[in-house]
């Protein structure tokens, strides 16, 4: 059965101290890398972090952009988030509870990023939060997650939905078309692994 979003907070919150030091993979490294190359914010420009967890994407584009909003569900990955903003000095950068579908923003959001979160979220539910997303309007959407360019080949350990539940790259471009994007590039890091710019 699906994880609640209480279920799956509470897993991250459980793990928040060590998160960052866990994120070793060179598929992460390469995701967020290009999701915040990609974002590439003006200095006026407000950026939503969707899933921020300790706040890696949201962080690092805190020096180009002018405000940086950080949303997630998790309570524990959020004070992570926000310790790493106070040492860091950014004061543009603020945190809070917001989830995917209900991204809790009142202001305007010029680009929306997310990195390694949206798989959590079944098919129908990312193509909710996909919705959720066009209807802030922004310039720029960049996904970066796991999401699947080729079957994964049997023998090879496989996803549990209930926590992870990778889309097709197809599937994700097609919800973010019918939403009112264009995909502007699509970048496989592996079969495993894309980052999504999408654009309006
Ligand atoms: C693997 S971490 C990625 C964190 C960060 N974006 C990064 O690149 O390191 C996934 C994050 O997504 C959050 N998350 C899971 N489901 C969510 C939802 N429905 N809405 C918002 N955040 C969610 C989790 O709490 C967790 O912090």
């Amino acid at each position: 059965m699906k994880r609640s979003i209480d279920d799956h907070a509470e897993r991250f919150s459980a793990v928040a101290e060590e998160y960052d030091e866990q994120q070793d993979s060179d598929e992460y490294a390469a995701c967020a890398s290009m999701v915040i190359d990609a974002a590439d914010p003006g200095p006026e420009e407000t950026v939503l972090d969707l899933g921020t967890g300790t706040g890696a994407i949201a962080l690092a584009l805190a020096g180009d952009a002018g405000t940086v909003i950080g949303r997630d569900i998790s309570e524990g990955m959020l004070a992570e988030a926000r310790r790493k903003a106070e040492a860091a000095g950014h004061e543009n950068v603020s945190f809070g509870e917001g989830r995917f579908r209900e991204p809790n923003v009142d202001t305007e959001v010029d680009v929306v990023v997310s990195n390694f979160a949206m798989h959590h979220l079944a098919d129908d539910e990312k193509r909710a939060a996909i919705e959720a997303i066009a209807a802030l309007a922004p310039r720029r959407f960049v996904l970066g997650d796991v999401m699947l360019s080729a079957p994964i080949p049997e023998g090879e350990e496989q996803y549990a939905p209930e926590v992870d539940d990778p889309a097709a790259v197809g599937v994700l471009v097609e919800a973010l078309t019918d939403a009112g994007f264009t995909v502007s590039d699509v970048t496989l890091v592996s079969d495993q692994y894309g980052v999504l710019v999408a654009d309006r």
